[in-house]
């Protein structure tokens, strides 16, 4: 506590405790360990996706999903379109309060590059049972190059808290042969 003055005026001169030095290295050393692990991991992991970040605007990103779900729409499921585009196609999918649109439905082994944007706030892609997570904000649109490699129903969640609703944040990316 430092309610009253250091006994010694030149207090921050005084040699530095053996053990509290090592652990200073120690903790300087993991420090590198984990920068560089960082670097390593994302090749040798292949866990972190090699995304594109550009700026667009909410207008304009609504507009391209709205585009793609007029031109290829397949059927609605809840007054959502499912959207099969054609594949190598630019794919766009909104995050808005509270809602994912809309449902894409991809095909395997096809490429696609996969816009993400959101329309009004912070939300987290999570694509699950896979697991890949992404930062979706206003203003950027998230880039993707994916090719799906398994066939089912994804289900996409949101993991960034966006207020009453982000609980129910809840939408789906269907891979079919
Ligand atoms: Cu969107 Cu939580």
């Amino acid at each position: 506590m430092a309610i009253s003055p250091p006994s010694e005026r030149i207090w921050w001169n005084q040699p530095v405790p053996r053990t509290e030095l090592v652990w200073i290295i120690v903790a300087f050393l993991w420090g590198l360990v984990m920068f560089f692990m960082m670097i390593y991991w994302h090749a040798a992991g292949e866990q972190n996706l090699s995304n594109e970040a550009y700026r667009t605007t909410p207008q304009a990103f609504a507009q391209k999903a709205q585009e793609m779900a007029e031109a290829y729409t397949v059927r609605e499921e809840a007054d959502i379109p499912v959207v099969h585009p054609p594949p190598d196609s630019d794919v766009y999918l909104i995050a808005r309060l509270w809602q994912w649109w809309p449902i894409l439905e991809l095909e395997k082994d096809k490429n696609y590059r996969l816009h993400i944007s959101s329309l009004d706030w912070q939300h987290g892609f999570s694509l699950q049972p896979v697991n890949i997570n992404l930062q979706i904000h206003p203003g950027y649109d998230m880039v993707l190059t994916v090719r799906p490699t398994e066939t089912g129903e994804f289900s996409v969640v949101c993991n960034e808290f966006c207020g009453i609703g982000h609980h129910n944040m809840i939408g789906k990316m269907y891979v079919v042969e």
